[in-house]
């Protein structure tokens, strides 16, 4: 009798990737108001004090456990709702209303921040360190253009570990079984923080011409931006993707979807937000088929693979990188490797990363 293949899958690691994480559009959180959110296991505040910085601090106050969310805006501080002490956006304790000898150790977590592309970033290290200047978000040119429209985001929460999210980079085969979109031609290229897909494929859209090409390149484990050049309706469209998460716990995360397009010249504003919209909801069809999957399966840390699959388990370990300490990372989950699966295309795009020549 052959020999069967068991699926084997380790419990899931109590630790959350090292890397800045996208929270949507950074407008979102500059209303004055105090914002909860949920991640990383942990309960945490966002807010924009009347300096006009955004800071995220760690959301239960150690006076007493209240909710900082739950609190108000004042100045630069958040106040508790609780007690009313005042919590600047560097974590320190700035005024407690009924004393005047503020403990030593009344610090909360500030967590790291920056903005780019009108996006809000939260950095996560369980080690604590800085993020480092080789891992900055790169500029994203259409988002401040007038020829691209804005972005226009969507977010799901989706109950499974996020590495079935990741695995969607070398997983060539799923395209057309789950998305209907046969491929032509698929890549990788891994490179230090970065992880690119390149695929060229029919169009997502039905009544789309020609080929779809397009090219998706992870910064870190949790954010990733895909160049897309199809056609609708007889335009060559050249759009921007992002698709971005944050976990809330082990089995759980936040999945953002966001899309920037250009602007289709002869086509109204209202055209061409109808052209957006047309294409988030193609894409976004295509997030639901992957629910639809993953709401049922199972974890598996040794899948069994076969010629033509594309190249998961290296995948797996260049992602591993974000969940050991920076000083443990092994080269091998940083070299530049390439990996392509050709049906037959001619002409073989260039094997790079977004951004780059
Ligand atoms: S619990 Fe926050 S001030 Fe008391
Ligand atoms: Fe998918």
């Amino acid at each position: 009798m052959a020999l069967s293949h068991s699926i084997e899958a380790r419990p899931i690691e109590n630790r959350y990737a090292r890397g800045w994480h996208c929270l949507g559009l950074a407008a979102d959180y500059k209303d004055g108001k105090p914002h909860a959110l949920n991640a990383f296991g942990t309960h945490l505040v966002v807010f924009m004090g009347e300096d006009g910085e955004v800071h995220i601090l760690d959301g239960f106050c150690p006076h007493m456990g209240g909710d900082l969310s739950q609190g108000t805006v004042q100045g630069k501080s958040i106040v508790c709702p609780f007690h009313h002490w005042s919590w600047g956006g560097d974590g320190v304790c700035s005024a407690i209303p009924y004393t005047k000898r503020i403990p030593s150790k009344a610090v909360v977590k500030s967590w790291p921040v920056c903005e780019e592309n009108k996006l809000l970033f939260v950095w996560n290290d369980p080690e604590n360190n800085a993020p480092p200047p080789e891992v900055a978000i790169p500029r994203l040119a259409p988002a401040f253009s007038e020829e691209w429209g804005d972005w226009v985001m969507e977010t799901w929460t989706i109950n499974t570990n996020c590495r079935e999210l990741i695995d969607n980079v070398s997983d060539m085969a799923h395209f057309a079984a789950v998305h209907h979109v046969p491929i032509d031609y698929f890549a990788n290229v891994f490179e230090g923080h970065k992880a690119t897909q390149v695929m060229v494929g029919k169009s997502l859209n039905p009544t789309a011409e020609g080929r779809l090409t397009t090219r998706a390149t992870y910064f870190g484990p949790a954010y990733q931006i895909t160049e897309m050049s199809g056609a609708m309706g007889g335009f060559p469209v050249a759009s921007i993707l992002l698709n971005c998460h944050i976990p809330i716990t082990l089995n759980s995360f936040e999945l953002r979807f966001g899309m920037l397009v250009r602007r289709l010249e002869g086509l109204s504003d209202e055209e061409n937000r109808q052209v957006i919209q047309t294409y988030v909801r193609l894409i976004q069809q295509g997030f639901y088929e992957d629910v639809a999957i993953w709401d049922h399966k199972v974890r598996v840390d040794n899948p069994l693979l076969c010629d033509r699959d594309g190249p998961i388990y290296h995948l797996r370990r260049w992602y591993q990188q974000f969940y050991v300490n920076a000083d443990e990372v092994a080269d091998v989950t940083r070299q530049r490797r390439l990996f392509e699966l050709n049906e037959g295309l001619a002409l073989t795009p260039q094997l790079h990363h977004v951004f780059e020549e």
